[in-house]
């Protein structure tokens, strides 16, 4: 048998550069890691560094460490030697000391580099510039919708990621598999919503909206323009009885009731948009359980993994709080409204909406073609107004412009079409999800769909001007602005108001 002899490890200078290399990667992985923890802002290119590169590092030193190993292993055996292994200091030895100190020396060296390089790229990262065209592209929508909304101030993080370390480690997680989908431009267009597992609202929204505390009416007015040559107003005036709960009073009632604790409702939809609503269950203070059917559907199987069961929250109707694209009819009226777009050029209501609507591939084609078709329907059509050129043309034209680069996105699919707002009726079902008339329990009872359910009608009429219109705060029946008969009573206003129809 042969001599067993025992060396240490640093006979071979590979492994003084692997373990330097080695523990090079943990100091950056561990001071970022802080630098991370630490950091009020989120940036998943920083986590590519901290969770990628790192790592990479930390490999390379322990493999070239291992091949080390494996390069004493197999010279000792040609030898005929047989070798062990051990991690003491061998100061008599010259060769042994020799790559000690070229580990030591090593280790100090790129310690400093990897940190210096790993800071560096931290802040450039941290920079807008890095995010360059594509990642710009990708989150455009979202971003400037964002800016526009009441949330602007409020970091994306507060909703996205919330407090706390497990929500932490999942959005790096998917920060990273977003970056590949980036790079590798495999991500989908549109992005798809809903977020699967969106952080709880308790979480998010309840850390700065207190749910009890919703009490009272909102008086909200909406200024419309129809689609006739003269572009005629109606105004519809509503009281949004958004009442909760009220600690003070003790009163329950009104639109957050759904909110208050000790209300649960779940449901189940059947498609991924969570937009058609086919059973509920309403869990009540008091115990009792009432279950609500889509009488058309099919009863849901509850032994499908794949079937979500979902927990009614803020998100349902608030689904666009902070990146709401406006319908182009919605942009149209509040243009015209505040005479961004004057309403006396003729039939501007239809034309802005049809050329809005037109499926564009790309911004600049659709910039292109809605500023000269406008010129154009002007040309063929009121050659006077054009004549006349008191400049109402071109600032309608850059108005237009200007909402279809806020809310239309060709690149990423993106726009109101698919993305529904649930706060309303009109446009998307939102609120007729459930409260249709048709959805039942055992009984056949329905959940409440009077008109005044939810808010009073107290204005409404033909004029811009609410002082002249028939006003009461008690609640007027509604008047649908076109002679549709009564039909609305029967069908959702979705039938007609689809997002095609424009309006
Ligand atoms: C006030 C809370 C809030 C803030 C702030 C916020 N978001 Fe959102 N975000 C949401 C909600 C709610 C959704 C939609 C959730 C759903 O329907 O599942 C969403 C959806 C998204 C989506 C998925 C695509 C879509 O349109 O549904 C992306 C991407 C996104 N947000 C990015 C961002 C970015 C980037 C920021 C910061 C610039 C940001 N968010 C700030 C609440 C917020
Ligand atoms: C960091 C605090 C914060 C968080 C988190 C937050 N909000 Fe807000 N929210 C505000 C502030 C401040 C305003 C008032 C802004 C204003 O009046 O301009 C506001 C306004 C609103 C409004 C009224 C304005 C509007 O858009 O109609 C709604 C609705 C709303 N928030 C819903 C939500 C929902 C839903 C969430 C969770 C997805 C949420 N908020 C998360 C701070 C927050
Ligand atoms: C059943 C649907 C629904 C749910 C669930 C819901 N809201 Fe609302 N909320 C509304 C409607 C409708 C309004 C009034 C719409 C408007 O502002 O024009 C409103 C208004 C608000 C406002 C603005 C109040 C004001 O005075 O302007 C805030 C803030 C708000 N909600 C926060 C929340 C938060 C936080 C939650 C979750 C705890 C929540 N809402 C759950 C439907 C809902
Ligand atoms: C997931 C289904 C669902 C959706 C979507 C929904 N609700 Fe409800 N809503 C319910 C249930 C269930 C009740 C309890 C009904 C009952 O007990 O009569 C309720 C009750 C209410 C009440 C209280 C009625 C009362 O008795 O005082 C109001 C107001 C209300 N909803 C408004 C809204 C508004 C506004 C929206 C849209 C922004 C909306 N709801 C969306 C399920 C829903
Ligand atoms: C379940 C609650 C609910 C019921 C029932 C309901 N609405 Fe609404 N309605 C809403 C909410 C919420 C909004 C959004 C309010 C806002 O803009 O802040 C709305 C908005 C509207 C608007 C303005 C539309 C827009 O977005 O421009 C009209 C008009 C309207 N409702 C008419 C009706 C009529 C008519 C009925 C009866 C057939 C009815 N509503 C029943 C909840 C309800
Ligand atoms: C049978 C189809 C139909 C149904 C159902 C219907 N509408 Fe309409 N609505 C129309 C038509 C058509 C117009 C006229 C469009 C125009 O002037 O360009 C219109 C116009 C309007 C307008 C004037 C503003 C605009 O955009 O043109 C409002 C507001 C409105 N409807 C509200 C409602 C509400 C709220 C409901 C549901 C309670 C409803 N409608 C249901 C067909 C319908």
């Amino acid at each position: 048998m042969a001599e067993r002899t025992r060396r240490t490890l640093y006979r071979h200078p590979l492994a003084a550069v692997g373990g330097a290399l080695f523990s090079a990667g943990v100091f950056l992985f561990l001071i970022l890691l802080v630098y991370d923890l630490t950091s009020p802002v989120d940036n998943p290119y920083r986590s590519l560094v901290t969770f990628v590169i790192a790592p990479f590092i930390i490999t390379m030193g322990f493999l070239l460490f291992l091949l080390a190993i494996w390069i004493q292993v197999r010279n000792a055996r040609k030898r005929g030697e047989s070798v062990k292994f051990n991690l003491s200091i061998d100061p008599t030895d010259p060769n042994y000391m020799r790559n000690l100190w070229l580990f030591l020396g090593l280790s100090a060296v790129l310690i400093f580099l990897v940190i210096y390089s790993g800071t560096k790229a931290y802040e450039a990262t941290d920079s807008v510039a890095f995010c360059g065209e594509t990642c710009h592209v990708v989150m455009e929508p979202q971003n400037i919708t964002y800016y526009n909304s009441a949330h602007a101030k409020v970091p994306c993080v507060e909703c996205h990621i919330g407090p706390g370390a497990s929500f932490y480690v999942k959005s790096k997680v998917d920060g990273i598999r977003q970056l590949f989908a980036t790079a590798l431009n495999t991500y989908s267009r549109p992005i798809e919503t809903p977020v699967e597992n969106l952080r709880p609202a308790q979480e998010t929204c309840e850390e700065c909206h207190w749910p009890r505390q919703f009490y009272g009416e909102k008086m909200v007015t909406h200024t419309y323009y129809r689609t006739d040559e003269h572009n005629s107003p109606w105004t519809v005036k509503l009281l949004v009885k958004i009442g909760g709960g009220n600690p003070r009073t003790g009163i329950l009632e009104g639109i957050h009731w759904h909110m208050i604790g000790t209300n649960t409702i779940e449901y189940v939809a059947s498609d991924e948009k969570r937009q058609d609503i086919i059973w509920l269950r309403l869990m009540t203070e008091g115990g009792d359980t009432i279950i609500y059917q889509d009488p058309d559907a099919d009863e849901p199987d509850f032994t499908d993994p794949e079937l979500e069961l979902r927990h009614f929250d803020c998100m349902d109707c608030h689904n666009r709080p902070s990146h709401s694209f406006l319908p182009p009819a919605v942009g149209l009226n509040l243009a015209l409204s505040t005479r961004q777009v004057s309403p006396d050029l003729k039939y501007i209501r239809q034309v802005g909406l049809d050329l809005l609507n037109d499926g564009y591939e790309t911004r600049s084609e659709a910039n292109e073609s809605i500023k000269t078709g406008l010129a154009e329907y002007y040309y063929e059509n009121y050659p006077e107004i054009v004549e006349n050129n008191n400049g109402d043309i071109e600032q309608a034209a850059e108005v237009l412009l200007k909402i279809y680069n806020e809310n239309f996105f060709p690149e990423m699919k993106t726009d109101y079409r698919v993305r529904e707002n649930n706060l309303s009726h009109f446009v998307n079902d939102g609120c007729f999800r459930c409260h249709d008339g048709l959805m039942q329990d055992e009984q056949g009872n329905t959940l409440s769909n009077t008109c005044s359910t939810c808010h009073l009608i107290v204005s409404q009429g033909p004029s811009e001007d609410v002082a002249s219109l028939e006003s009461d705060l008690a609640g007027l029946d509604f008047q649908h602005p076109e002679d549709i008969d009564e039909v609305w009573r029967e069908f959702k206003c979705t039938e007609c108001h689809t997002p095609e129809s424009g309006y």
